[in-house]
């Protein structure tokens, strides 16, 4: 079968669409039109009762726990991340995104998920954001380039692998990656965690509120003192905000500088 140039061109216009749209998967080799799908009354369910030796059941999510607590350094949780099939995003996204700076560092910050510069380059924070981020830490001294740890920076997400078009991550991508970035801030062991934006805060504190809510006090994780503060991307769009995000980071170098 031969199409026209115009059908060519309207079949990718709308391939086209249905990426924007989100769809990133094929999932059938012919349409489907709904329209004409008709419904099928359902036969009455035939309720028997019989005895049935049940199989344990699979765990629903994946014990993450226990993979994580066998990693014994960075490379090792690392690799284990790289391996790991349980969670969905992994099949849409380029890279796994697992670090970026120098992990003797004092501080280690925590982000959300790669964006598309992140999926793309394989390191956390390469976009406007992250050029952002990198001012505001520079503002008090840390580079996330530095070799010495009291001005290194050492950074990772919630999330190692893209979201599709940047959707927020859902709350069983989150449990289940977490006990992995757990591992990751047990084996990094900072003076200081900074917890930036949302996703970051309300996984590590097991808590709904919003960074709005939680910022201007330190909290601790795993131990370590823990601040939250606004996500880079948010202060692009509400400059209004980076008042208080300065007042957090003076907080952070007080702590670097004082204990
Ligand atoms: N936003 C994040 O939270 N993390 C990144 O790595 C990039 C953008």
């Amino acid at each position: 079968m031969s199409i026209s140039p115009e059908e060519y061109a309207e079949a990718l216009a709308c391939l086209a669409w249905q990426i924007e749209l989100g769809a990133d998967e094929a999932i059938g080799e012919a349409p489907v039109n709904r329209y004409e799908e008709v419904a099928t009354p359902r036969a009455a369910p035939v309720v028997e009762r019989v005895a049935v030796a049940r199989e344990p059941a699979e765990p629903a999510v994946p014990d993450t726990a226990a993979i994580a607590a066998a990693c014994t350094s960075l490379d090792i949780l690392h690799a284990a991340i790289e391996a790991f099939e349980g969670c969905d995003l992994k099949r849409g996204a380029r890279n796994t995104v697992f670090s970026d700076g120098n992990p003797q560092a004092r501080v280690m910050v925590v982000g959300e998920a790669p964006g598309r510069d992140e999926d793309r380059i394989g390191k956390p924070f390469v976009g406007r954001s992250g050029q952002l981020l990198d001012r505001m830490l520079a503002a008090i001294g840390l580079d996330r380039m530095a070799e010495d740890p009291a001005q290194a920076v050492y950074i990772t997400n919630v999330l190692p692998w893209r979201p599709p078009q940047n959707r927020d991550p859902l709350p069983e991508e989150k449990a289940i990656m977490k006990p992995f970035l757990l591992r990751h801030i047990e084996l990094v062991k900072p003076a200081a965690l900074l917890m930036v934006g949302n996703p970051a805060n309300q996984t590590l504190l097991d808590t709904a509120q919003g960074v709005t809510r939680l910022r201007g006090k330190w909290h601790e994780v795993s131990g370590i003192p823990a601040l939250p503060i606004f996500h880079p991307a948010y202060l692009l769009r509400t400059p209004a905000k980076k008042r208080e995000a300065w007042a957090d980071l003076l907080m952070l170098k007080d702590r670097l500088e004082n204990g």
